[in-house]
């Protein structure tokens, strides 16, 4: 079974070919991060102009590199929400009217769904069940996942997600948009206890997470200091920001993990790529054992693979493919929504 895969929610447009038998046969993607840093944050009426501009190329880039014929696919998959609402609709109306074209039905997928499972794309890819910490721009969520469609919800952020943590941090200091990669890498050259930040919610007894006072805590760190801010103090309150998120997000996994009884773990989204969170991961995964699984970093951030992947999951559990021809998407979308036995 050969499933297309179309990605489209935010400011990466991703297309990929899977198949069941074979695995990744390939994928193509176009990021538009460098088009919206103009702006500082992402432009929805651009996001979906360039995501119509890029869907045909990147379609015709994909196939050439699987050696395979669109007639050779058997069902499209694409992101069905959540997401700005105009992309998604640039990725539906194309994945169905192709589908529609090509008389195959259609899989509407549910973006995170396809964070979580992306680890199954690598060489050694976790086995059911698992914690996933999910962190990206929009979520940060810990989920207990038992099967494809078994989802529990343990815990998620009440304010902002990890990512708009770290790109509100970084603008803070200086840094472009999206700040997250580029703060990480100003955090290295950073000293470790020059400052002091908090850990919100650490001790809360549950595992939901606050990052909102964070930010905040970096905005009274950068109101104390003179302008310019020099190098140092940017490095130095990088890397305190950095230490703070990570212990968080590390010792609440831990705490899930520990909750349900599991020994593996699941970081995915685009937080998922930072080093100095994988590196205290790998850490805590030698002292403890347990085993903690990635997705390779080209499938950490939004992709087309991810999606083509849940859609051809689904279609093996036994999720009825669509026809195609229905032009519907939806931007608010719950996780839960979609869970077998999801709990809210
Ligand atoms: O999963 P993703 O591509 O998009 C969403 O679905 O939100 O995640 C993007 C987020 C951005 O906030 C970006 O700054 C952050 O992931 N990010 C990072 C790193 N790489 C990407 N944050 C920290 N360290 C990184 N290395
Ligand atoms: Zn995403």
């Amino acid at each position: 079974m050969l499933i297309l895969g179309v990605e489209s929610s935010c400011d990466e447009t991703g297309i990929a070919l899977y198949d069941s038998a074979a695995g990744l046969l390939s994928h193509a993607l176009h990021s538009q991060v460098a088009m919206h840093a103009e702006y500082g944050g992402v432009v929805p009426e651009l996001a979906s102009r360039d995501h119509i501009r890029r869907t045909v190329p990147l379609l015709r880039e994909a196939l050439a590199r699987s050696g395979r014929r669109l007639a050779d696919i058997d069902a499209v998959a694409y992101t069905r929400g959540p997401g700005l609402a105009g992309a998604l609709l640039v990725g539906c109306a194309f994945a169905e009217a192709l589908a529609l074209a090509l008389d195959k039905p259609t899989v509407p997928v549910h973006h995170l769904e396809g964070h979580l499972l992306s680890p199954l794309l690598s060489a050694t890819p976790p086995s059911f069940p698992f914690v996933a910490l999910l962190v990206s721009g929009g979520h940060t969520q810990l989920m207990r996942v038992t099967g494809v469609g078994e989802y529990e919800l343990l815990g998620e952020t009440l304010d902002d997600a990890a990512g708009e943590a770290f790109d509100k941090s970084a603008k803070l200091l200086g840094l472009p948009y999206p700040g997250g990669a580029l703060l990480s890498k100003l955090a290295e050259a950073g000293t470790a206890g020059v400052h002091e930040l908090p850990r919100p919610m650490l001790y809360s007894g549950d595992l939901n997470f606050s990052f909102s006072g964070l930010k905040t805590a970096v905005l009274t760190l950068v109101r104390e200091q003179q302008e310019p801010l020099s190098a140092a103090f940017k490095a130095d309150a990088a890397r305190a920001f950095q230490e703070a998120i990570v212990d968080v997000l590390v010792r609440k996994s831990l705490q899930a993990l520990k909750q349900t009884g599991l020994k593996q773990l699941v970081v995915a989204g685009g937080v998922g790529a930072n080093r100095q969170l994988r590196a205290a991961f790998d850490d805590e995964a030698r002292r403890k054992r347990y085993r903690v699984f990635y997705p390779e970093l080209e499938f950490c951030t939004d992709n087309g693979a991810m999606i083509a992947l849940a859609g051809c999951l689904r279609l093996q559990a036994d999720t009825p493919a669509k026809p195609a021809g229905a032009f519907a998407v939806q931007p608010r979308w719950p996780l839960m929504d979609i869970s077998a036995n999801g709990t809210k």
